[in-house]
């Protein structure tokens, strides 16, 4: 797990270590500048290297990498994009040993001159970090434009440029990096996409307090990554039993979407639930007896291949004895599946996962949400987001952190947002980003494997919280596999449920 920071709390570590551990700005500033300098070294021998600057510190840093590489034998130049007499403080001053000899930096002030520079073997782009304010036109677009059309290694001095640090998206333009040197802790900006993508490999690099020494922040987002050693289970007690893992309630599926039921209930039992109970309509109940023959199935009220409001007091009398309740995968929409839904949300206390067509069902009754009993997490991407907040999805993939938080705030509950970067949050204002999966996991039913997972955990007793977060590094995981196994294009949720088990162990 890594601590990962808005550009907002970025500035307050800097306020912290320079006004309370007295560690001079310039300091930080050349610290920065140093491991930049390392991450070169680590690539290329002295070359030739190109270090182009923006007027403010992410500008400033770029000078002092330009130094440093000059004092160690590579043949630098610096291009400043900007007007030198708009430099401030730190910048200014590491601006200095340039402006004594000019030989080395060049002021750009339009495009063609872009094209009269050689050819370098390195680019250094220092052109705007974390103080990004709006998006990127005139000149700085030409430079960006410029260094994505270069053959050469590019590495990004903190995050590269025209990349929002707080939301990871491209403001007007951005540089593709191949490396990004970022410094103390690393960016939401570079776990989110496309963010995730321009920042290539991303090094991080202390500069003034060690890890485990930091100050103690408010609200910072936690990043998890494949292979994350701090995701982990406890291990199944010996001397226990079925009951010992709880007992999941599955409402799901409809006539045309049983498989939407079996890969829930598959991925809840694999997920280590004691007992799982599937509750659907006759035509369901046939294919799940089926496939999956671990669970117990109860046919409960239905019509036309749909559950019916009928369902409600056969589903009531099964909520008894369950530790949880997963809702939602391939019920349908109709006025009836809103009545069984609204039901178990606000009638019944155990903890739920409610996805799918059950979020569809809130998107129409917010009520529900508003009278809900017991704790509630909620699993939508984007679109099935968008229709249950009212936000348009570019405004929430502009911020996508924010809009979960807000959400979760509001209702009370936990929020799984699903995408290439999955986040979660919670009621209390935390959120956390799951950096695991595969595009291959980009199929209809990997969001039923999901639902299935976390509904196993929640049976199992795992808060609300870990339930969702474990459940999406799980499903994430198990998707790598199912990619490095059978192939990202041929993959099937299916095959994510079969490696479940393999993920499971080594947590
Ligand atoms: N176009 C032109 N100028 C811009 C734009 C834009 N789209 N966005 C911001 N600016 C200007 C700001 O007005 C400011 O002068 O760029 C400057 C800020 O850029 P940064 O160097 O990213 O911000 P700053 O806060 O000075 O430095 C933060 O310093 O600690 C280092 O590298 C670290 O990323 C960090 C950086």
């Amino acid at each position: 797990m890594r601590t990962v920071l808005t550009p907002k709390q970025m500035g307050a570590v800097d306020r912290y270590m320079i006004d309370r551990m007295k560690i001079p700005g310039i300091l930080l500033m050349e610290n920065a500048a140093y491991g930049v300098y390392e991450a070169i070294r680590e690539e290329r021998e002295p070359c030739t290297v190109q270090v182009f600057c923006g007027t403010g510190n992410n500008g400033g840093d770029g000078f002092a990498v330009a130094r440093i590489l000059l004092a160690n034998g590579y043949d630098v130049k610096v291009i400043l994009l900007g007007n030198p007499s708009s430099l401030k403080e730190d910048a200014a001053e590491n601006f200095a040993f340039f402006r004594e000899t000019r030989e080395y930096y060049t002021i750009i002030t339009n495009k063609e001159e872009f094209e009269a520079l050689p050819e370098a073997e390195v680019y250094v782009d220092a052109i705007f970090g974390t103080g990004l304010a709006r998006n990127i036109d005139g000149i700085y677009q030409d430079a960006v434009n410029f260094l994505n059309a270069r053959d050469a290694l590019v590495v990004s001095v903190d995050i590269p440029s025209g990349i929002n640090a707080e939301t990871g998206i491209i403001m007007g333009a951005a540089v593709r990096a191949d490396i990004s040197v970022t410094f103390q802790y690393p960016k939401v900006g570079h776990f989110l996409y496309p963010g995730r993508e321009y920042a290539g490999e991303l090094q991080v690099v202390r500069i003034g307090v060690d890890e485990g020494c930091d100050i103690p922040l408010q609200a910072a987002v936690c990043a998890y990554e494949s292979d994350d050693p701090d995701m982990c289970l406890g291990e199944r007690p010996l001397d226990s039993n079925k009951g010992s893992y709880g007992k999941l309630l599955l409402v799901a599926g409809s006539y045309g979407m049983a498989g939407a039921a079996v890969l829930s209930a598959r991925a809840a039992s694999r997920a280590g639930a004691g007992l799982v109970t599937a509750a659907s309509c006759g035509e369901v109940i046939s294919v799940l007896q089926q496939n999956v023959p671990e669970a117990t199935c109860f046919e409960v009220g239905g019509e036309n291949g749909i559950i019916s409001r009928e369902a409600i007091p056969s589903l009531e009398k099964l909520t008894l004895g369950k530790t949880a309740i997963a809702v939602g995968p391939g019920l349908g929409v109709n006025d009836d599946i809103a009545a069984v839904v609204g039901n178990l949300i606000t009638e019944c206390e155990l903890p739920k996962v409610v996805d799918a067509d059950g979020l569809n069902v809130l998107a129409e009754h917010l009520e529900f949400l508003e009278n809900k009993q017991g704790e509630v997490i909620l699993t939508p991407h984007p679109k099935e987001f968008s229709r249950l907040s009212g936000m348009r999805t570019e405004d929430i993939l502009g911020n996508p952190v924010k809009a979960a938080v807000d959400f979760a705030v509001e209702y009370g509950v936990t929020l799984v947002l699903k995408g290439s970067t999955t986040i979660v949050a919670d009621q209390f204002g935390n959120a956390s980003l799951l950096c695991v999966g595969t595009p291959g996991m980009a199929k209809g039913g990997s969001g039923d494997v999901l639902t299935g997972i976390i509904g196993g955990l929640l049976a199992q007793g795992k808060d609300v919280y870990e339930a969702a977060l474990t459940g999406v590094y799980i499903a994430g995981m198990a998707g790598e596999l199912a990619a490095e196994q059978e192939g990202e294009y041929s993959m099937t949720p299916m095959d994510t449920v079969n490696y479940i088990g393999r993920v499971m162990d080594a947590m």
